[in-house]
């Protein structure tokens, strides 16, 4: 496995992958990697000839206040990790090699960031939208794999790759789940015990609103009723419980095609988000 620090040794590795005619998938990460980060490295396997995969905790997606500073860096386990599971490059690069002296571009999205975590996170989908332009523009993917667990950062990159006319094709992988549902998140850890083991309200709250509307319920606010009062109940605070439409994330009255459910809560320290698709019966 190849280890670049800097975009122009990444650079020498792709070009030689791509003059040899093979073709590039890109995982891009903020690392402390599990078995979420794995399933999309091990999809982007089967998706393109190598596999590029980045790890770096961008500092412009985070608000002053947020959890930067205590962002878990594990590099050496990380890149035993991404080596085992066969991935190609891995691109670990500095703050000054994304972020140039006198960089002063930024990609905003006008509509969808105006919903649900960009509420209380203004300034994040701004940071994740600018620094996955840039690793694209690094790494130069045939395909990008990103995880549903972020659904609306999912969204966003799909919007940014068709506004940008961007040649990438953009694969979503579903979320990869603890057995008794919580999704897997670098985030967990800041959950106490008690926390952790009423955490798996999420997933519970999600399903039971997947299985009202597989039952024929189709009124949002009573789907939405339900999943506040399980969260209620298992002790979490509720920052935002939203079923919408599953590209532009616009809020719905009623549930007559596919939708997603998603919610986001605080427990103790640790901000959990989720979400599920809701599929009417035909
Ligand atoms: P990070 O939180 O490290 O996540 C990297 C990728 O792993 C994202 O596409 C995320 O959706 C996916 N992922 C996380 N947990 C998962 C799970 N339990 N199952 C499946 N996939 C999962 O998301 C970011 O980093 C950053 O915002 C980034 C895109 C790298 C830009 O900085």
């Amino acid at each position: 496995m190849i280890q670049a620090r800097t975009v122009a040794a990444l650079r020498e590795a792709t070009d030689r992958i791509r003059a040899e005619g093979e073709t590039l998938a890109f995982v891009p990460t903020m690392g402390c990697l599990h078995a979420g980060h794995l399933a999309l490295v091990e999809r982007a396997r089967t998706e393109a000839d190598r596999v590029v995969v980045s790890v770096f905790v961008n500092p412009s997606q985070f608000a002053p206040g947020e959890d930067l500073a205590a962002y878990p860096r594990v590099e050496e386990a990380d890149c035993a990790k991404l080596e085992a599971a066969g991935v190609d490059i891995v691109f670990l690069p500095t703050e000054d090699a994304l972020y140039p002296a006198g960089d002063q571009t930024i990609v905003e999205l006008s509509a969808i960031p105006n919903h649900l975590c960009g509420l209380t996170r203004p300034i994040h989908f701004r940071g994740v939208a600018t620094v996955c332009a840039k690793l694209f523009g690094a790494v130069g993917p045939d395909v990008v794999v990103f995880g549903e667990k972020d659904f609306q950062q999912l969204a966003v990159i799909r919007r940014m790759v068709s506004d940008l006319l961007l040649p990438i094709q953009v694969v979503g992988v579903a979320t990869v789940r603890e057995p008794d549902g919580l999704a897997l998140s670098s985030r967990n850890q800041y959950l106490s015990p008690d926390e952790r083991e009423r955490a798996c309200s999420l997933h519970r709250a999600l399903r039971d609103a997947a299985e009202r509307v597989a039952d024929g319920e189709r009124d949002a606010q009573t789907i939405r009723q339900h999943m506040e009062a399980t969260l209620t109940e298992s002790g979490s605070i509720l920052d935002y419980v939203a079923v919408v439409d599953p590209e532009t994330l616009d809020p719905l009255d009623t549930v007559e095609a596919e939708a997603r459910a998603l919610v986001a809560v605080q427990f103790g320290a640790a901000r959990l988000i989720d979400n599920i698709a809701l599929r009417p019966p035909a």
